[in-house]
């Protein structure tokens, strides 16, 4: 249950300005110069509109009621002079300056909405529409041309429409050879194609998560927001390192790096969408635009952007705004002219996939105090609310994806990700339930908390010494202390037969050490910078592909998240995914997501002058909860 809020939590920026919406009386706080279109968005409040907010459809107004919202030349368009003089406005060009109250008339149809994995509904309005056209012939008497005739149709459906010169070309055979009887095809305001007779029931979109290790896609049906499949894949980027770092020294160590990263990145995405178009039966013709959540390094490699400034301070990236630009340009095997919509960044560590699982979880949206972290190589942070949002990105190294680790390995099959550890034995649970190979991050941590329960490692990370075990620890545990070329283990399985025994070091619990405590030192910086405590807070979400499969109670036992009751730790699973699709299904959330930048205040760790000294103290492992 959310807990009151404390008056002691930090006050709006004095930037901020309240809108307040009727009849509903809710009210939310946006910056000055935030258009009421976007406040709505913000908060989830539905205004009418088939434009997405291009102040061409004219069916966004509302009524001013207190406050000012200047006239603009989109309101003399489409209002009369009456409509203004009485406060009406046109909500997507309608800029909020100071406190306002306006109210919004009802529906003229009620919205869908597609439901997501994080359990929140979101309004059905994709940027990809398609209308029916029956248009006149020409006649001498009506010489409009076909692009006129075209557009003032899809006006008065309250579409504007703009056409690239490839569109312009197939444009009067189109129209000729199927009787002007055609269905335009509308991503965002550019018409892409004009297929023969009614096809508005085919319409789709494909969703990315563009991972530094993994892809993962879905075939999102836009007219009702269901998923036609999911599918993965390993980002081919991976034969040149790891992590985004070796990514961007191939790129700078080798002339052809970049273009070579950018177009594995291309045939990653483009075997996902093989795989979606053929499992589900649908032409790859049908799919009009994909969006894509990324790490900042994964957006610059896909554009063919130049990363290396990324990795070196003051770490800028060349841009963290979102990307909309024909799919065909990065070679991208949609409809020939669909188009790809990248989600924009709030830095060069905090990329699109934490702008996209802020919008799954809502986080600066929401009056609850939450605290996000994406567990992974760059640990990405967030902590806030509807009041005050902060991120920030924390080093954490390899540990948690199993590398650097004496047995470990990706979470792939047979691979330990769960350990309990009695007084008699040892008990393993392995992907895919076969024999133990290796160590993935989950089963490190859970490898560590048990070992720490048992007193096997202390507070300091120090692992028992052969002698030390032998007099403190039952039997059955003290014979799997060893020692491995001088230095201490801890055997969890002995391996039979020809398999490998699978160790944990004491070299492997300071590498947990080092990473959890680059997290648990960035979430102590950000509670510090909201002056808030472990206490304060409402719900702490581990989200990322690594953070789904971590147990929150081995979490907390080794300090990676702060000490809260195990009833609000929640993994939220695969946030930068599910912002992806929320991105595709919806124009009013992927104008939640650009606000995002505006409204999450990105805190650099680095410059810090009491990191070290957080960091040292986060080392430790907490004290084991009986
Ligand atoms: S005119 Fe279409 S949303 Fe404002």
């Amino acid at each position: 249950m959310s807990r009151p809020d404390r008056p002691d939590r930090p006050h709006p920026e004095p930037g901020l300005r309240s809108i307040t919406f009727r009849p509903d009386e809710c009210t939310t706080r946006v910056p000055a110069g935030t258009t009421v279109y976007e406040a709505a968005a913000w908060i989830g409040r539905a205004i009418d509109s088939t434009c997405g907010a291009r102040a061409t459809c004219g069916k966004c107004r509302v009524r001013l009621r207190e406050g000012e919202l200047l006239v603009t030349p989109a309101d003399h368009e489409h209002l009369n002079s009456d409509e203004i003089a009485a406060g009406w406005r046109l909500s997507c060009t309608a800029e909020v300056q100071h406190g306002t109250i306006v109210e919004v008339p009802r529906l003229m149809t009620a919205p869908k909405t597609a439901m997501t994995g994080t359990g929140r509904p979101v309004l059905l309005d994709a940027n990809v529409h398609k209308v029916h056209l029956r248009l006149d012939q020409p006649e001498l008497d009506d010489q409009r041309s076909d692009l006129q005739r075209i557009r003032d149709h899809l006006r008065a459906a309250g579409f504007a429409c703009n056409a690239g010169l490839d569109v312009l070309r197939l444009m009067p055979a189109a129209l000729r050879r199927h009787q002007f009887d055609v269905t335009a095809v509308l991503c965002g305001e550019w018409l892409i194609d004009l297929e023969p007779g009614d096809t508005t029931g085919e319409c789709f979109g494909v969703a990315v998560d563009l991972g530094t290790t993994t892809i993962v896609g879905t075939l999102l049906d836009l007219n009702d927001g269901s998923s036609r499949g999911a599918t993965s894949a390993l980002n081919a980027q991976v034969v040149h390192g790891s992590d985004v770092l070796s990514r961007i020294s191939h790129t700078m160590c080798h002339p052809e790096g970049l273009s070579e990263l950018q177009a594995m990145a291309a045939a990653s995405i483009n075997g996902i969408i093989d795989t979606l178009a053929q499992g589900a039966g649908v032409p790859r013709d049908r799919i009009y635009e994909m969006t894509v959540a990324g790490n900042a390094t994964m957006i610059h490699l896909l554009l063919g952007i130049d990363p290396e400034p990324l990795s070196i301070a003051p770490f800028t990236p060349a841009i963290t705004e979102p990307v909309f630009l024909p799919a065909a340009d990065l070679s991208l095997t949609i409809h020939p002219r669909g188009r790809l919509y990248a989600l924009p960044a709030l830095g060069a560590y905090v990329g699109g996939d934490i702008v996209a699982g802020l919008l799954a979880t809502s986080l600066p949206r929401e009056p609850r105090l939450r605290l996000f972290v994406d567990v992974g190589t760059n640990g990405e942070i967030a902590l806030g609310s509807d009041r005050r949002a902060v991120c920030t990105a924390a080093p954490a190294g390899p540990a948690f994806e199993g590398a650097e680790i004496a047995c470990g390995m990706r979470a792939v099959t047979g691979a330990i990700e769960e350990v309990r550890i009695t007084e008699e034995s040892v008990v393993l649970r392995t992907i895919g339930e076969r024999p133990p190979v290796g160590l993935c991050g989950s089963g490190l941590i859970d490898a560590v908390c048990q070992l720490l329960r048992r007193g096997v490692i202390d507070a300091s990370g120090r692992m028992l010494t052969i002698e030390q075990a032998r007099r403190t620890l039952p039997p059955s545990l003290a014979e799997r202390v060893v020692e491995v070329d001088g230095v201490r283990a801890f055997v969890l399985a002995a391996g039979e037969r020809d398999a490998k025994a699978v160790i944990l070091t004491q070299k492997d619990v300071r590498q947990l050490q080092f990473a959890k405590g680059a997290i648990a030192t960035g979430i102590q910086v950000l509670m510090k910078e909201m002056k808030v405590s472990a206490d304060d807070l409402d719900e702490v979400l581990l989200g990322g592909a690594f953070g789904t499969y971590i147990h929150p109670a081995a979490a907390r036992a080794i300090g990676l998240v702060p000490a809260v009751s195990l009833d609000r730790v929640r993994a939220v699973g695969n946030t930068a995914g599910e912002g992806a699709k929320i991105a595709l299904l919806s124009t009013r959330e992927r104008k939640a997501a650009e606000e995002m930048p505006r409204r999450v205040e990105y805190i650099e760790l680095s410059g810090r002058t009491d990191f070290n000294d957080l960091f040292m103290a986060a080392l430790a492992f907490p004290p084991p909860r009986c």
